[in-house]
């Protein structure tokens, strides 16, 4: 068998059906690029047949990301198989990853569907997809939770119409590790051509075990290909975690033998642009990129650390990309440090006028804040008036008054369209103001369901606040992030993003739908 473990991630698939975190066409790419930094062998792209905007999303991926498989989603139909393989055409390697539910209450009350159906449009599906795409990968859906023959039956069958590999999904996060493990072994065991496939792992964290089970399926079960998101993002409490599972294999090597291609240095700045990119902030105690997760704050545990690092640490912060939390550039630093810094951080800006404009901001912040890290330079460059693509909403200025004792009033102006407007409003605090202000003559009637204010850079109070707001309206959610030295520009600019998401003509189709 094997010693390699397959990283494939689905961050931009199934981390983005969690509600709010849906990304634009360049959003995706960014992180694209960063995933192919990061070298993880797959990434999963999206899911060509749900909209035009994910066909558009998967085929640029496919177009521009040389190293990794490049991935569609497909259900288990003609139609869904054919627009994975034309959004594909572009890639060097794609592979076409089919599913179907395999479970009676899936098949029964959603599907309706009996299961012999099932299993025949199971197997078409894959052979479809093999005669289109020579890689190709089957889920059962709710596998986890299926009759054991009745899914042996189908995985059997789904691998002699070619599929490559089959992965084996705790939908619901269900399972337990050791019952996980064994049920990967077993099916393994039992399905007569199981070593003409690659086996992988699929889990949720409902119950905050999707990684010890991915783990267990590896360990116990046999399983060579992992499923995994960025920050373990995804519907409801996620989906097993990318950095947790390869560090934990990574340090362990003892235990699992096992190896994995990624270059670990760029798990932070990954994990530091997703979470700027969907608004969705990584818990300060959170296993490798927590923002404390190489902090020592007892006294005991700080001497052992400066007497032997290995005392009280068992990864390097540095190894996992952690120092990249330094003073890079300041006032005077030229257009030429900038663009060097840019590229050192793997961001790649369209055009000479989107680094133009990066510039003019980096001088702005750098005229307000002394030393500018790392961080502030992705937040900088998530920054919608950053970018070529015109959105619909933009901040131009905005003045607020807060006085003890005084109702706060904003004034905001701000374009939609390219068209000026302004705002007035009082509220109960600044941030009140100034967002009812926007909404003088935006009307969303939106629900704001979540606003946070995080700081970029720990240790200072000169730090950027980093504004997350989400909002809902008409069955969408959707979150907006901005960033500023004024927390409360931070969350005008935080507001606008919303609404520019909320107003984007990018639908998406639940995968399960
Ligand atoms: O969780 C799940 O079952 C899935 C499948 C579509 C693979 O995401
Ligand atoms: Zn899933």
């Amino acid at each position: 068998m094997s010693d390699k473990l397959i990283i494939f991630d689905t961050t931009l698939r199934d981390g983005e059906q969690s509600p709010g975190a849906s990304m634009t066409r360049d959003e995706k790419l960014r992180i694209a690029r960063q995933l192919e930094r990061l070298k993880v062998d797959v990434i999963e792209a999206g899911f060509a047949a749900s909209s035009p905007g994910d066909f558009d999303c998967v085929q640029a991926i496919a177009n521009t990301i040389k190293d990794a498989t490049i991935c569609s989603l497909a259900r288990a139909n003609e139609r869904d198989i054919e627009r994975a393989a034309q959004a594909l055409k572009g890639a060097r390697r794609a592979r076409i990853h089919t599913f179907i539910a395999t479970s009676a209450l899936h098949m029964e009350k959603k599907l309706r569907m009996t299961p012999e159906q099932v299993f025949e449009q199971a197997r078409q599906s894959v052979r479809l997809a093999r005669n289109v795409c020579p890689d190709v990968e089957f889920s059962p859906e709710d596998g986890y939770r299926s009759d054991f023959d009745f899914l042996c039956r189908v995985l059997e069958a789904v691998i002699d119409a070619g599929a490559s590999t089959v992965n084996i999904p705790d939908t619901v996060g269900y399972a337990v590790p050791e019952l996980y493990g064994n049920f990967i072994r077993a099916l393994r065991e039992r399905v007569p051509n199981a070593d003409k496939a690659i086996w992988s792992v699929h889990c949720h964290n409902d119950l905050g075990m999707a990684v010890a089970n991915s783990l267990a399926g590896v360990k116990i079960g046999g399983a060579r290909q992992v499923e995994c998101t960025i920050n373990g993002l995804g519907e409801r409490a996620g989906n097993c975690s990318l950095e947790e599972v390869v560090m934990a294999v990574r340090t362990r090597r003892d235990y699992f033998g096992l190896d994995v291609g990624v270059d670990a240095t760029q798990i932070v700045p990954a994990s530091r642009m997703v979470s700027l990119i969907t608004g969705f902030v990584v818990q300060p105690n959170k296993a490798v990129v927590g923002a404390n997760a190489f902090a020592h704050a007892s006294g005991i545990h700080q001497d052992g650390v400066l007497k032997a690092r290995d005392t009280y640490e068992i990864m390097r912060a540095e190894d996992v990309g952690w120092s990249a939390n330094k003073i890079v550039l300041g006032k005077l630093s030229g257009r030429n440090a900038f663009k060097q810094r840019l590229q050192d951080l793997g961001i790649e800006l369209g055009s000479e006028t989107e680094v133009n404009s990066a510039f003019a901001a980096f001088k702005e912040l750098a005229d307000r804040k002394s030393d500018i890290f790392d961080e502030d330079i992705l937040a900088l460059c998530s920054d919608e008036s950053v970018s070529a693509e015109k959105e619909q909403y933009g901040l131009v200025s905005l003045a607020q008054h807060s006085e003890t004792g005084e109702r706060p009033q904003a004034h905001v102006v701000f374009t939609i369209d390219g068209r000026e407007y302004q705002g007035r409003a009082d509220g109960n605090g600044p941030v009140d103001a100034s967002l009812k202000a926007i909404e003088t003559h935006v009307k969303s009637g939106a629900e704001l369901l979540l606003y946070s204010v995080n700081a970029i850079t720990s240790g200072s109070t000169e730090s950027q606040g980093e504004v997350t707001v989400r909002l809902q309206h008409g069955g969408r959610v959707v979150n907006g992030v901005g960033a500023d030295p004024d927390i409360v520009v931070a969350s005008a600019k935080a507001y606008l993003s919303a609404l520019n998401k909320l107003h984007s003509k990018a639908e998406r189709v639940a995968a399960q739908g």
